[in-house]
């Protein structure tokens, strides 16, 4: 590991509750300040390796799955995915209840990908009905979103990934707003492809997206080559045979990255996700205890994030607490589902119950306050 420079500098410690770039650690914001290094050499590259390990580590998937790291936001491991692993003759049945299903749908448009969609913003897929539209057989790949972060929705995954089992279908999940806090088996949950980057669920930095794919595809892969930044095969390729990143990487943010897998490793997935749930909780009941109603039903909750439905609090202007909220160091977020009027908090980041119940207390004060 490169050497630690001295040089040290008082960070304000923020509340993020937009779902990431999430609060970091200051251990994760201190692994950022190394000596300089050219990431073409060889302990850069190790670097890569124990990257990619780490991410394997998190879902288990060490002995069947093997990881293409992109120096990209989420939507580029997003792209990269459906870019190389849908081929010319394949269909892909995508999950459209939610932005990022949405989003999905964008991508496979702009390269002309074969697609179809199923269901609406807001809606629950039902295991049961995703099974009948697959049983047309004209599918090879289903791709879904997990956690889909636009409504605060988690997705039947484990369900989903049996249905796709027994239709034979491949199975493509965005775990953007999930991997490394929900625990995620992939021995237990079979899947083909899943993606998520450095700043969500594992408390990194922006900059770096991931996508882990099953070891069996590395053949379809290669033969569907055919983005060229966004090409997984090439990506995953290059860092086994010349023990580098194909483009120039983040240096920083890969230390940092580093740091926030192992941080994430000492905690436990496990662990992780209880703390998410129980903080989660604080703000559910704080909120309603204030008299907000939420948008999605108690069953359908992620836990992770939870929107808001500002309809219930008709005479509430969200800048106005989000600006309220913003000068006590804590950051609220907008509304993107359409036709509601609602606004977002997110658990994902480095956050504890004192950080909730103070949250929920300033939420409070704002309310109480005299103008
Ligand atoms: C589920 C999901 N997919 C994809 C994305 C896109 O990620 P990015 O904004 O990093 O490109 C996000 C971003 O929040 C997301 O929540």
């Amino acid at each position: 590991m490169r050497g630690k420079l001295t040089h040290q500098k008082a960070i304000n410690r923020n509340i993020l509750l937009n779902p990431g770039p999430a609060t970091t650690s200051q251990r994760v914001k201190e692994a950022m300040i190394v000596e300089d290094i050219c990431p073409r050499e060889e302990e850069f590259g190790q670097l890569m390796h124990d990257i990619c390990d780490g991410i394997l580590e998190i879902g288990n998937g060490s002995d069947t799955h093997e990881v293409g790291l992109f120096v990209a936001s989420g939507t580029g491991a997003m792209e990269a995915t459906l870019v190389s692993a849908i081929g010319d003759n394949d269909r892909v049945l995508i999950i459209t209840n939610g932005a990022y299903g949405l989003r999905m749908e964008q991508i496979c448009k702009s390269y002309g990908l074969e697609y179809d969609t199923a269901f609406s913003f807001g809606d629950y897929p039902e295991p049961a009905k995703v099974k009948s539209v697959l049983n047309s057989g004209k599918f090879t790949h289903l791709a879904i979103i997990h956690h889909e972060t636009s409504t605060g929705m988690m997705n039947p995954l484990e369900e989903i990934s049996a249905v796709c089992r027994e239709v034979g279908v491949k199975l493509i999940v965005d775990a953007m707003s999930s991997y490394g806090a929900y625990p995620i088996d992939l021995q237990e949950t079979p899947i083909d492809y899943i993606f998520s980057s450095s700043n969500k669920c594992i408390h990194g930095m922006a900059g770096l997206s991931f996508v882990v794919f099953h070891k069996d595809r590395i053949a379809e892969l290669k033969a569907n080559q055919r983005a060229f930044y966004f090409d997984l095969y090439s990506q995953w390729n290059n860092l086994q045979q010349k023990n580098q990143l194909r483009f120039t990487p983040p240096v920083q943010i890969c230390y940092a990255f580093m740091e926030a897998i192992l941080e994430t490793l000492e905690e436990g997935v496990e662990m992780r996700w209880r703390r998410y749930r129980a903080n989660w909780q604080v703000l559910y009941d704080g909120f309603k205890e204030l008299g907000f109603q939420f948008f999605l039903p108690d069953a359908y909750q992620s836990k992770i994030l939870l929107a808001l439905d500002l309809n219930s609090k008709p005479d509430l202007d969200f800048n106005d607490l989000h600006d309220f909220l913003y000068k006590e160091q804590i950051t609220i977020y907008p509304g993107v589902i359409p036709e509601s009027n609602t606004f977002r908090m997110a658990v994902i980041g480095d956050l504890t119950l004192t950080d909730m119940r103070l949250v929920i207390e300033k939420v409070k004060e704002y309310f109480n306050r005299k103008d």
